[in-house]
């Protein structure tokens, strides 16, 4: 590895939560793209060296290399840096070459526009409803009472999860993916993660004997090349399926009540039509960024900007930072829901964009549409409350008040 440290900015550990709370994240990475775009980061509390990546184009070059750069090792900082992933080669997001593509396609069929149709329906019709419960009814709680109940019913609906099953996985997704707090320690989360694992694994065998719809149906009687999916290539993607189809889009809609309040001037462009719904998603994407970062092992000696990467060497890619980039998003740091082009990269980019990018968008756009048509004036009644995670970024909780 080259010596690329930066005086300065080794302060900022990257592994721990706190710095993505008790820093100025923006001025944090605004120096990292000016002095250090691809850096070193040193080894911590026995965690390897690894590669920060912060510019748009690196990012982009990064996510789109899928042959000089590999996720089977891990996709996430937490298992690029223990070496691998358990669900390599069994889960979408960390397989590559012809049996991610085989998968994937398999897996896309579910997510076709005839499919989805219905589950948009769905989305609109649930907030609507939500939001005008809460309408002039006082304090609430965004999260508790409102967010976690509309993305979970979603893919709940796709995946063909009993209604009452749904409130327990919505806890074991925030467990495994972002705790809420220091307290919760990592034997938690990897409990967490069995439950759902074994949760779905007795469901499989429920749609094996009976299939029907949904996308469980759909990777339990699938086939590529005339064999049937693997028992944990199927109880994997179902796992990645709902951390991937709750807790994002939920830590979006989330972000967008919080930029709507404290950006008045954009909350009327909304309401008062100057802003469309189109660019107004990209752009609430764009400020939240749910997944801050994701990450690739190399796989051979790569330029990266002026820096040589080595084969073996942990990447990791900074959406959070890539979207705030100064050399592609003008005045960046500004909420400005009209803006155009938007080429954020919150869904990732290349061969493993995001495969819900589509239902993600969805859920955004029916919380502004709905907020638009049913509330007149949104009021935060305390400090949003941060989850604590260096990957996700979100909130746990978020006293608010509307109005009609
Ligand atoms: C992949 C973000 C919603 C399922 C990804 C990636 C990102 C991302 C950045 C790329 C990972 C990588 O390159 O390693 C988001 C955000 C969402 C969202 C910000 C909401 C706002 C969803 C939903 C679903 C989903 C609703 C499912 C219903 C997946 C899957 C992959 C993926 C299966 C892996 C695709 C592959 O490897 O080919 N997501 N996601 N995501 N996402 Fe999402």
């Amino acid at each position: 590895m080259n010596d690329t440290l930066a005086p300065g900015l080794e302060r900022y550990d990257l592994t721990d939560p706190r710095t993505f709370i008790d820093n100025d994240v923006q001025a944090m990475w605004a120096r990292f793209r000016a002095e250090r775009p691809v850096y070193l980061h040193p080894a911590t509390r026995g965690a390897p060296p690894f590669w920060v990546v912060s510019r748009h184009a690196d990012v982009h070059a990064v996510y789109r290399d899928n042959k000089r750069f590999t996720s089977e090792r891990g996709n996430v900082l937490a298992t690029l840096l223990q070496g691998e992933d358990s669900a390599s080669r069994k889960m979408l997001a960390v397989t590559d070459g012809p049996r991610h593509r085989a998968i994937r396609n398999l897996m896309l069929k579910s997510f076709s526009p005839r499919v989805l149709a219905p589950v948009v329906e769905g989305v609109h019709r649930r907030t609507r409803e939500l939001i005008a419960q809460q309408v002039g009814s006082g304090a609430f709680d965004f999260v508790a009472d409102l967010a976690d109940h509309i993305p979970i019913h979603t893919i709940g609906d796709l995946m063909g999860v009993p209604d009452g099953d749904r409130e327990k996985l919505v806890h074991w997704n925030t467990m495994t993916l972002s705790r809420t707090s220091a307290e919760h320690g990592e034997e938690e989360e990897w409990l967490a993660r069995n439950e759902i694992l074994l949760y779905f694994s007795g469901l499989v065998e429920e749609r094996r004997r009976s299939p029907g719809e949904d996308v469980i149906s759909a990777l339990a009687t699938g086939t590529v090349d005339g064999e049937p999916l693997t028992e944990e290539e199927i109880v994997f993607n179902c796992y990645s399926l709902i951390l991937g189809g709750d807790e994002s889009s939920r830590m979006s809609s989330i972000g967008a009540v919080i930029a709507l309040a404290e950006h008045s001037d954009q909350w009327q462009a909304l309401k008062d039509g100057s802003a469309c719904l189109e660019p107004a998603v990209e752009e609430v994407l764009r400020w939240t960024t749910p997944a801050m970062h994701f990450g690739r092992r190399a796989l051979a000696d790569v330029r990266i900007g002026d820096t040589t990467v080595r084969a073996g060497d942990v990447v990791t890619l900074w959406n959070s930072s890539a979207n705030f980039d100064e050399a592609v998003f003008t005045d960046p740091c500004r909420f400005d829901l009209t803006r155009h082009p938007n080429k954020h990269v919150a869904f990732g980019y290349g061969p493993h964009f995001c495969l819900g990018a589509f239902l993600g968008r969805t859920h955004v756009e029916a919380v502004l549409a709905a907020l638009r048509e049913k509330v007149g004036h949104i009021e935060l009644l305390g400090r949003p409350k941060r989850l604590y995670s260096n990957f996700v970024k979100g909130y746990s909780g978020l006293p608010v008040r509307l109005e009609a």
